[in-house]
């Protein structure tokens, strides 16, 4: 089964930080997930759709400067990263599935996964592209049709994952809460993976490998590893 670090490590570093990202780099996860915003012509890791939770700042992230969120402490010193930093970060070190949070992102995430192919080391294959908001999806697909989608819900639709398929997706990303046998035996008879968000529980791990679910998104990847490689960053 996948192992996708939600947000970066996000359970052990703020989410959506360098700091979570360089964290699940180093504990070895082959791929991270993470939310991405437009304000002031530039993309932003950033989950919510305001700014209390996370930062010590306030309002609507989309509606402010670059100036006032490059001025954020996002937690333990940490700025809002851009997208283009996380791929600097990441530099072709692992998957990065890039979620698409709203309207005004499809366009500059095709212009970015472009240039990290080109001056960063990532493949075409590195990337998955992942929304809620499938219209902004289907945007994106059709500007880098060669990229794997990822068609998210947190529902269980009344035509199971069809619209997964309608999209052209790659997976069906869904919510551990909902998700159940009937779901995935539709979207892998579909030719869909399913991954599910966001497990931190080994148990609920086991519960989805016994359904066969493909991949978790998860805040605690170190729970996840195998015990050699934790082992192995323990000894230094
Ligand atoms: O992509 C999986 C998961 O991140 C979707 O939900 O709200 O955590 O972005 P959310
Ligand atoms: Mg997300």
């Amino acid at each position: 089964m996948q192992i996708i670090a939600h947000r970066g490590a996000s359970g052990l570093a703020p989410e959506n930080t360098l700091k979570a990202i360089r964290l699940a780099l180093t504990l070895g996860t082959g791929a991270i997930e993470i939310d991405v915003q437009q304000a002031d012509g530039e993309l932003w890791v950033f989950h919510d759709r305001r700014l209390e939770r996370c930062t010590d700042g306030r309002g609507v992230l989309m509606a402010q400067s670059r100036t006032y969120l490059e001025s954020l402490n996002a937690g333990e010193g940490e700025g809002i990263p851009t997208l283009w930093q996380v791929m600097e970060a990441i530099a072709g070190q692992a998957e990065l599935h890039i979620e698409l949070k709203g309207a005004q992102t499809a366009d500059e995430v095709a212009r970015l996964t472009r240039r990290a192919e080109a001056e960063l080391g990532f493949t075409t294959a590195q990337w998955v592209v992942s929304s809620f908001h499938h219209p902004e999806l289907a945007r994106f697909a059709a500007l880098r049709p060669e990229i794997r989608l990822g068609a998210l819900t947190s529902t269980i639709p009344l035509t199971q994952a069809a619209f997964a398929a309608e999209l052209g997706a790659w997976s069906l990303n869904c919510d551990v809460d909902f998700v159940d046998q009937q779901l995935v035996q539709d979207a892998h008879d579909r030719g869909l993976r399913v991954l599910v968000y966001t497990v931190d529980d080994p148990a609920d791990q086991a519960m989805l490998a016994a359904i066969g679910v493909d991949g978790i998104f998860t805040n605690r990847p170190d729970r996840f590893l195998p015990s050699a490689k934790l082992d192995s960053l323990c000894r230094g």
